[in-house]
């Protein structure tokens, strides 16, 4: 049915009953619906649990999870700037063991799908974080940060290197069935070239985007606002950069695309899902209203509803280029 059929219906007959198909699939994990919220943003979720309804998302992207116990970066670590966020928390968690004991449980108790964020310092990290939490068991994906960290042999950031993405989807593709994300990191000139890495390496879907580098200097004290000097930027500001990393790796690759980047709003999620994306997270926009990614949720049904599209995958479909 296309979008103006809406429209054809005699004046005064009861609009014809019109529920979509929210659900989205990324490799063999089915999710209730496409809005997820994005890791580093929302804890492990049991954080957030007395103030939303945490079963209606379709996904919880955990914060990161390392071999070790993390502190992260030493203070300031946060900066706000116009229409973002500067942060440098330096993938603080509480480790590999700390997670499966204190954190997994109330994980497997939930109704929304839990997408564990892995990331590490060596290649070995990311391999044995998800053998150990495949052990444990009651997690339904995993999705690899590959834009922070160093490896052991060249010492060069996984994620701008598509040679490196490549080395580390495939082992850990050697270690889990279940569904393999890679999260792709803008500050590269090409991001269709680690999609592509992504893909052939055997991810089931890549997100994009994470941070992109920026700083912030304070003219009074004349320092830089992050102690750590140089940070990644969220927020609003990252939006645009989202998108079109969306649009070019959506139509470089076959795996589904799960696009991040400043989504406050259902039309912010609804450009994302309009440039080529199949899920949408919400990540900073929680800091300043935890229900976001609900009133996301709703707000694309709704369009749905209006516009009469049956399933989340036509969206992209509907871009007029
Ligand atoms: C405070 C903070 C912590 C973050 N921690 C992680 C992390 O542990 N792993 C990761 O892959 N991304 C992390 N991110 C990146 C977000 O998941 C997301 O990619 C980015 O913030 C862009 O989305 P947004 O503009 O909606 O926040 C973090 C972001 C923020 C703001």
């Amino acid at each position: 049915m296309g979008l103006n059929d809406a429209t054809r219906a005699p004046v005064g007959a009861a609009p014809e009953p019109f529920a979509p198909d929210l659900s989205v699939r990324i490799g063999p994990l089915t999710l209730a619906n496409p809005v997820g919220v994005a890791s580093g943003t929302f804890g492990y979720g049991e954080e957030y649990a007395a103030l939303l309804d945490l079963d209606a998302l379709g996904a919880v992207y955990t914060k990161a999870v390392t071999v070790e116990p993390r502190a992260g970066n030493p203070a300031p670590r946060l900066a706000e700037t116009p229409c973002g966020m500067l942060n440098s928390i330096g993938l603080a968690n509480p480790g590999l063991v700390a997670f499966i004991r204190d954190k997994l449980p109330a994980l497997r108790a939930r109704r929304f799908r839990t997408v564990v964020n892995v990331a590490g310092a060596a290649l070995d990290d990311y391999v044995r974080v998800v053998e150990e939490i495949e052990a444990a068991g009651g997690v339904d994906a995993y999705e690899l940060n590959v834009s922070c960290p160093n490896v052991k042999s060249g010492g060069m950031a996984f994620g701008t290197d598509p040679a490196l993405v490549a080395l580390v989807t495939e082992a850990v593709r050697r270690a889990t069935k279940r569904a393999l994300v890679v999260k792709l990191s803008p500050n590269v000139t090409d991001i269709r070239e680690t999609a592509r890495a992504a893909e052939a390496s055997g991810a089931d879907a890549v997100s994009a985007i994470n941070t992109l580098v920026g700083m912030a200097v304070d003219v009074k004290t004349r320092r830089p606002r992050l102690a750590m000097k140089t940070g990644g930027l969220s927020g609003p500001a990252l939006r645009p950069v989202g998108v079109a990393a969306v649009y070019r790796i959506s139509r470089a690759v076959k795996i589904p695309v799960i696009g991040l980047g400043g989504i406050a709003t259902a039309d912010d999620a609804l450009e994302y899902l309009l440039a080529g994306a199949d899920a949408v997270q919400v990540g900073t926009a929680t800091f300043a209203d935890p229900g976001a990614a609900l009133r996301v949720l709703e707000g694309i049904e709704a369009w749905m509803r209006q516009n009469r599209v049956a399933r989340v995958a036509d969206i992209k479909g509907l871009l007029i280029e």
